[in-house]
């Protein structure tokens, strides 16, 4: 009888057993077994990694990891389709839940960006545009970018990989965070006059065709509902309450936020941030809970709150349960496979991304 049936028959492990199960399955495993997990993974999990990083950081991690066979990945779906493209072909990867998804990652598709690149070039003319891809989206669009001689970015490359695009090309699409796109456009001097938004339920994205010529970034009309529910309000009232305080944020939150804060940069980023501050400051962060929870705990010498209450739901639903599931049937449930048509020219966008110098 399996593992699995066997606990579907019997009462379910307490936390403290989970959590003793799956180390012992790590001891027992060493080094075939690497568990990578995103910065916004709970606590438990993140405890049990072998590496914990933004999704850059374990994009690399994946690419470099050719001692372990099994990679399991704790994050949500894209960030394990990345893993598996990367792994070589000895390793398998799973994610310890399969509906663990991103809601901005919906928000394009293949179809749509086929159709909006066709009316782009129409208007513009061949080879004028190079397309970026956030790391946040499935495999097919990785791949067109791949094959259009275009690029994946993170939120931690993404001020390397537009300039990179634009010195390719005069122009670059970038799908699906608007914000990303148009924080890393501020950065980069671009004023509101170089950017349109597509909105892919218009006739032209919703643009004349003179705007779509002038425009040096065209963003998709994407956004994570996380980042986004961060409102100037929250800040004003976070420095209100504690004047003094740093105020740091991630790049997918809206442009009035950033301008607001003291420092804004990936998951990484904020880590980093924080790690950095003087003992007894207080720093206010905007991104996920669990990020921030966490943070709070490990530097108890420095004051480290929330801008406010936002949990990304998909990253909640990896927990010791699953995970341990998974470590009972490496290799066999949940596997993350890619078509190797798509594999090899996401690969080549990856490969593009990886090779930017940071
Ligand atoms: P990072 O690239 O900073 O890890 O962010 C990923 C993400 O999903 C943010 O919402
Ligand atoms: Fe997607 Fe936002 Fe969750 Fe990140 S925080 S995984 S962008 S929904």
């Amino acid at each position: 009888m399996s593992t699995l049936l066997q606990r579907k028959m019997s009462a379910p492990l307490d936390e403290a057993a989970l959590m003793e199960e799956i180390l012992a399955r790590k001891a027992a495993l060493g080094q075939e077994l690497l568990i990578l997990t995103h910065h916004y993974q709970r606590q438990e999990i993140v405890s049990l990694g072998d590496a914990r990083g933004d999704s850059f950081a374990l994009s690399r991690k994946a690419a470099d990891s050719g001692k372990a066979r099994f990679i399991v990945f704790c994050g949500v779906h894209f960030m394990a389709e990345s893993a598996a493209i990367l792994a070589q072909p000895h390793q398998t990867v799973q994610i310890p839940d399969p509906q663990a998804g991103c809601l901005m990652a919906d928000m394009v598709d293949l179809d749509l960006v086929s159709m909006a690149w066709e009316e782009l070039s129409e208007i513009v003319g061949p080879g004028m545009i190079s397309p970026i891809v956030y790391m946040n989206s499935d495999a097919s669009l990785k791949a067109f970018c791949g094959r259009h001689g275009g690029a994946v970015c993170t939120s931690a490359n993404a001020r390397i990989a537009l300039p990179w695009g634009l010195a390719q090309r005069e122009k670059v699409f970038f799908f699906p965070d608007q914000h990303l796109g148009r924080n890393t456009a501020r950065l980069l001097g671009l004023g509101p006059e170089d950017l349109i938004v597509w909105d892919p339920e218009q006739p032209l994205g919703g643009n004349r065709p003179d705007d779509i010529r002038r425009a040096r970034l065209i963003l998709w009309d994407g956004h994570c509902h996380v980042h986004t529910r961060f409102t100037v309000e929250h800040v004003l009232r976070r420095r209100q309450e504690f004047p003094g305080a740093k105020v740091v944020v991630h790049p997918e939150c809206t442009e009035e936020v950033v301008a607001l804060a003291d420092a804004c940069g990936s998951t990484d980023f904020i880590v980093e941030y924080v790690r950095q501050a003087e003992p007894g400051a207080t720093v206010v962060v905007g991104t996920e809970i669990n990020l921030v929870a966490r943070l709070a705990l490990e530097y108890p010498d420095r004051q480290v709150l929330d801008l406010h209450y936002s949990l990304c739901p998909n990253m909640f639903k990896i927990n010791p349960a699953k995970l341990l599931a998974t470590l009972e049937n490496l290799g066999e449930v949940n596997v993350v496979n890619v078509p190797e048509d798509i594999k090899s020219e996401a690969r080549l966008a990856l490969d593009r991304m990886l090779a930017l110098k940071l």
